[in-house]
């Protein structure tokens, strides 16, 4: 599903969040956002998700406003895992996947063994089958954080909207994740913080202090002239025989 952006302009208690966001994100590609703390890469998701409604603009997913749509219809098309998607629940971690099937079920669709399937199935993309039967609170955070990203694969959206999904992840999960994000066909959008993990995304969006700094192609947009001065780090380029794109390296900001 392609998803559209237009002019998002959103204040809150009079402070300017986002400032006249635009970018277009085609059927089937992905989208890195990233950008300093407190940039507005999770209201800008928010406001993506339909959870949040803007000042000014409008988003659409194939041409329907997100704010406009029921939530049934939104939760059937697009799926969100938020930056601190917290829930203490004392509840098995398979039935807190199979909350992902909700948008699906009705008294004339019960849940069936074709749900049960893809409940099966979205635990194992993210390698938490071992703890079904665990309580999602005695887990770890990083834990919790793939059965979160498990449950929105259960709701088997066409749109993932992910806030940081690799945040608390180790090193072999983020891969894993970063992985998934290539071989999706669904269209997907996330805030990361590693930026070498945006080389893996079609597109790169830049956020700072609100606004959209640059949108394009990883390989136009990761590069020093753009990231320094949003970063305010020193950027090196480096090749390595592990990666396909160059591998940035950074160091404290020298300003001129
Ligand atoms: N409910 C709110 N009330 C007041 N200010 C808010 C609210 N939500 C967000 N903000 C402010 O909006 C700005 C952008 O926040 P946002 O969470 O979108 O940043 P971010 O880019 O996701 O940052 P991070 O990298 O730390 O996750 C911040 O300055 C934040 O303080
Ligand atoms: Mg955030």
């Amino acid at each position: 599903m392609r998803i559209q952006v237009e002019n998002i302009s959103k204040s809150i208690k009079g402070k300017p969040i986002l400032r006249d966001v635009s970018l277009t994100i085609a059927s089937g590609q992905s989208l890195a956002l990233i950008g300093p703390n407190g940039s507005g890469k999770s209201t800008l998701l928010r406001v993506m998700a339909g959870l949040l409604s803007a000042d000014r603009g409008r988003v659409t997913v194939d041409g329907d406003r997100v704010d406009k749509l029921s939530p049934r219809t939104l939760a059937q098309r697009l799926g969100f895992v938020t930056q601190e998607a917290g829930t203490t629940d004392a509840i098995p971690v398979i039935e807190a996947v199979k909350l992902g099937r909700t948008p699906w079920l009705s008294f004339a669709a019960p849940f069936r063994t074709n749900d049960q399937q893809i409940v099966d199935q979205a635990m194992r993309a993210m390698a938490i089958s071992e703890y079904k039967n665990t309580l999602f609170n005695a887990l770890s955070g990083g834990e919790r954080q793939r059965v979160h990203i498990a449950r929105v694969l259960a709701q088997t959206p066409q749109v993932f909207l992910l806030d940081e999904p690799t945040n608390h992840l180790d090193i072999r999960h983020q891969i894993a994740i970063i992985d998934w994000v290539k071989q999706q066909n669904a269209t997907v959008v996330l805030a990361l913080h590693d930026l070498n993990h945006a080389f893996a995304c079609d597109r790169v969006a830049v956020m700072n202090g609100g606004a959209l700094a640059a949108f394009g192609p990883p390989k136009d947009v990761l590069v020093p002239s753009v990231i320094e001065p949003v970063f305010k780090v020193g950027v090196q380029q480096n090749h390595s025989n592990y990666s396909d794109h160059p591998v940035l390296t950074f160091v404290k900001y020298k300003a001129a």
